[in-house]
């Protein structure tokens, strides 16, 4: 099973980037744990960020046409980016939203994502650990439909 795992804006700078909030793992980490994730659970996968929104909606077309499974970290256009919560309505596959962080125990703006009611389910707050649970989840749904 093909699995993309997208990241959006500034999480290119994690472990830099207010580790009290998002942790000390960097992007390069989180990047080679979801490929032995990967591995380990037998799931092509294939990691990527970005800080322009267009490309990130054009990879979620080429997921949909690939009806691949998507675990995607919006970042902040979870808040607000009806152009990325279509594109996700678009996906013919499985979408797991993770987030490191606990949204709901932030700021109000981020309390609400804009992408969770198109989405299959949503991780937050678990750190990056989301990441792995996000692909357990789709291994197990692999398992279930090959039976
Ligand atoms: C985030 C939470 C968002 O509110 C924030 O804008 C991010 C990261 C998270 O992973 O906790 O960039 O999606």
């Amino acid at each position: 099973m093909r699995v993309y795992v997208l990241n959006g804006p500034n999480l290119g700078r994690l472990g830099i980037r207010q580790p009290e909030v998002y942790g000390a793992t960097s992007y390069a980490d989180l990047v080679a744990n979801c490929q032995a994730t990967g591995k380990e659970l037998g799931l092509d996968v294939e990691v990527r960020q970005t800080d322009a929104e267009a490309e990130l909606i054009g990879w979620l077309h080429q997921a949909a046409d690939e009806e691949a499974g998507v675990v995607l970290n919006p970042a902040a256009w979870s808040h607000y980016s009806y152009a990325v919560r279509d594109a996700c309505a678009m996906l013919r596959g499985p979408l797991v939203e993770v987030h490191i962080s606990n949204i709901h125990a932030r700021e109000e703006f981020r309390h609400h994502s804009v992408v969770s009611a198109v989405a299959t389910g949503v991780i937050c707050g678990l750190g990056v650990d989301g990441y792995r649970l996000a692909l357990l989840h789709l291994a197990g749904l692999r398992d279930r439909s090959a039976r």
